[in-house]
């Protein structure tokens, strides 16, 4: 029962006392664990965002978003010039409510070694997350592509933190190697805020400059994060040069008129192309309007898998859970951790022994 009065209540004590949602429950989780030797952890921040920590302790965030989609009607119109609105030729406003309670606080982060960030789009490049980072984390790198970097640097991120990658190249961070690879985001392509800029009839922008995916190469596995990447007949190549242990893909219904998120055959596909042992789908979680359930590809999986011999499986993550590999490899569904394991411990406390 609360103590305060109703006189006590402001909608920004309300606020203060309520977010964020989970308080720094995951963020003590996190500085908390001791990854197993010839483990890697990730904990599941929400939309693509992942934290990545190795068995030596080096932490790697990538694309946590702490931001929110539509909190209001306003007039019912998209903005001009949005990436949706040039990709299906639409003008009525995209319910795109963000659908996830934040499960870190941002402004708790501790212990970070690099923020990477896949592309530009703002549920991945983030203004709190990189202004947490350079403040909690002095030591800490921001890897991205050219226009991420472009973007962080004018958020007031000092240059010589920031470090611009191209598909092929590594970054070292303590025991974790970053590898860049191409992205295959074509709603990136049709990304330009500016509504003078007209792309019809123009050569497409650089993909390499706006996004990468990127393999994270650990002492437990190597993790193969696809961003936003739409489905590629590249993932083929990557599975060819790469040994993949864990890829992440961007699953989500696309609503009609539109192609951004890996669908359920897709997400399959790309698990097959890369050769990777486990396939995590994300993305599917945060947004209203492109919510998916990831049981379509366990069924899918499970009707597939001996037709095509598959040598991989899915898992089906929650947001704020946590990913050991490989000692959870096979493990398909995640379940929170239930509680209640020390029972019986003490008296319980009952009018009579049966009473429950
Ligand atoms: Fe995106
Ligand atoms: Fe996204």
């Amino acid at each position: 029962m609360s103590d305060l009065k109703v006189t006590d209540v402001s909608k920004e004590n309300w606020m203060n006392s309520v977010f964020p949602e989970w308080g720094t429950w995951l963020n003590e989780e996190i500085s908390e664990a001791v990854v197993p030797e010839g483990n890697v952890r990730m904990w599941w921040l929400g939309c693509t965002g992942i934290w990545i920590k190795s068995e030596a302790s080096t932490n790697i965030l990538c694309d946590l978003w702490t931001g929110t989609g539509k909190r209001s009607h306003g007039a019912g119109k998209m903005k001009k010039g949005h990436q949706m609105m040039r990709m299906s030729g639409v003008e009525e406003l995209q319910p795109n409510l963000r659908v996830q309670p934040f499960v870190i606080d941002p402004f708790e982060i501790k212990d970070v070694d690099a923020l990477v960030v896949t592309h530009i789009h703002s549920d991945h490049l983030d203004v709190n997350t990189a202004a947490c980072v350079h403040n909690n984390c002095p030591e800490a790198k921001f890897i991205g592509p050219q226009q991420v970097v472009d973007t962080w640097i004018e958020w007031g991120i000092p240059a010589e933190k920031t470090i611009v990658v191209h598909p092929e190249d590594e970054v070292a961070v303590k025991d974790i190697t970053i590898k860049a690879l191409e992205a295959f985001d074509r709603t990136c392509l049709v990304t330009c805020p500016d509504p003078e800029v007209v792309l019809k009839g123009k050569v497409p922008m650089d993909m390499d400059e706006m996004a990468v995916n990127y393999l994270f190469q650990t002492t437990g596995g190597n993790i193969y994060h696809a961003g936003d990447s739409h489905y590629s007949n590249r993932f083929a190549k990557h599975g060819n040069e790469y040994d993949i242990d864990v890829a992440l893909g961007a699953f989500g219904e696309n609503p009609r008129g539109i192609t951004d998120k890996l669908t359920s055959v897709d997400i399959l596909r790309m698990a097959e192309s890369l050769n990777t042992k486990v396939v995590i789908p994300v993305h599917h979680d945060i947004w209203a309007n492109f919510m998916a359930d990831p049981n379509e590809i366990v069924i899918l999986w499970e009707f597939k898998k001996a037709r095509l011999n598959y040598q991989f499986n899915p898992f089906i993550w929650q947001v704020g859970g946590s990913f050991t590999y490989p000692q959870d490899k096979g493990v398909i569904h995640y379940h929170h951790y239930r509680g209640f394991r020390d029972a019986f411990s003490v008296d319980n406390d009952t009018p009579f022994p049966s009473f429950l």
